[in-house]
């Protein structure tokens, strides 16, 4: 999907490729979706997807919160308006010198998944809320997320346990079931072990209040996914099976959803290497792997994508321009590209207002970070 916004801005734009544009009116449309998908949850925008000053802006004015993963982050956040209590700390691997800096600010909210990490939240942010990172699988997410984070629900009740006995406020679970996650039924089991722990806590005194049920909720590239309204349904009812009257206070961390259909990656056509004998179609273009299209690895997310070419089309290997043999974004992906296609025609990657400008090199092989351009910005 292209906005009119952003259509009208491609077709006169004279700006160097390649460049991201995102309508910040699409990123409010997704946002009011997501309230009225799941009434019962407050988002907290994970700014990791699309660090972007003006998308920032337009989310505090709408009243998200902001889920950060570094005192970087912190500070965006801060400089666009946001108030510090609206932030969560929630990347579980930080230093203690950044703990101590968000806390400072006023930041009262913080994650983890191991026991060094409560000791230097107990040393660093005396009295802050915590929460409690929960292991979850990402089976049918497009990006998974489940190796490098999470504890089981024994470990988390028992770090949960410190984390009261260290005079930090206990304050509940998160977890994250995987980026772009295709099938809205994964949430269920994770609420479930969520549930467990508040239960087994409560059995010795600990009363945890909130449970985070992270991001995950998808983007519209090639594959068709079920709409936000059937993620907000099955949520709540998988709250209601597991926490009954009792629900706790909710929160989410929507990233990719909210920002990633807003956008578009124009580049263009720097090379075609014509076939050999029965061999692919080559096309280079001025962004690859490193200018913004990182999540093109093991082709997990597959962008729709669109030429300023017309007529017959056949398959080709898309890839980018610097001098790596990683730099392919589609092999095994057949994209079906018009046979005229040649060097300094456009190449659209739709819905890439996510995790492009922040996963950007700052200059491999020479080549600048990929600009932004906001469009619907108010100020
Ligand atoms: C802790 C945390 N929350 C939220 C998100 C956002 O996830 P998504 O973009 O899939 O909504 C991420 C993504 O990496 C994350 O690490």
């Amino acid at each position: 999907m292209i906005s009119p916004g952003v259509a009208r801005f491609l077709a006169g734009a004279t700006q160097q490729t390649p460049f991201l544009v995102i309508d910040l009116d699409v990123v409010e449309q997704r946002y009011r979706e997501i309230r009225a998908a799941m009434p019962y949850a407050k988002p907290y925008f994970a700014v990791k997807a699309t660090p972007e000053p003006a998308v920032i802006r337009r989310l505090v004015e709408l009243g998200a919160c902001f889920d950060v993963a570094s005192p970087g982050e912190i500070d965006l956040c801060l400089e666009q308006g946001a108030a510090p209590e609206c932030l969560s700390y929630g990347n579980t691997i930080k230093k203690e010198a950044d703990i101590e800096y968000a806390y400072k600010l006023g930041v009262p909210m913080f994650a983890f998944d191991s026991l060094r990490e409560v000791e230097k939240l107990a040393q660093a942010a005396p009295g802050a809320s915590v929460f409690c990172r929960l292991l979850a699988g990402s089976a049918d997410a497009r990006w998974p997320l489940s190796d490098k984070f999470g504890c089981s629900t024994d470990f988390a009740v028992d770090l949960l346990q410190k984390a009261a006995k260290w005079d930090l406020r206990p304050y509940g679970v998160s977890f994250h079931v995987g980026s772009q996650q295709t099938n809205p039924d994964r949430w269920d089991a994770s609420i479930a072990a969520a549930a467990k722990v508040f239960g087994e806590l409560r059995e010795i005194g600990v009363e945890l209040e909130m449970v985070n049920i992270g991001g995950g909720y998808p983007a519209r590239y090639v594959d068709d996914v079920p709409p936000i309204a059937e993620y907000g349904d099955k949520i709540s009812a998988a709250l209601d099976r597991w926490f009954g009257a009792d629900r706790p206070v909710i929160v989410s961390e929507p990233g990719r959803s909210l920002t990633a259909d807003a956008g578009v990656l124009r580049a263009q056509v720097v090379s075609v290497r014509r076939p050999f004998e029965g061999g692919d179609r080559w096309i280079y273009v001025d962004a690859g792997k490193f200018g913004g299209l990182a999540e093109t690895e093991g082709e997990s997310i597959i962008y729709r994508v669109l030429t300023s070419q017309t007529g017959p089309t056949k398959p080709v290997v898309l890839a980018g321009p610097t001098c790596d043999s990683l730099d392919i974004l589609y092999r095994r992906t057949k994209h079906e590209l018009p046979l005229a296609l040649d060097v300094g025609d456009t190449v659209d990657f739709l819905s890439a207002g996510a995790y492009t400008t922040s996963y950007s090199s700052v200059g491999f092989n020479g080549f600048p970070p990929l600009p932004t351009y906001c469009i619907g910005d108010k100020r």
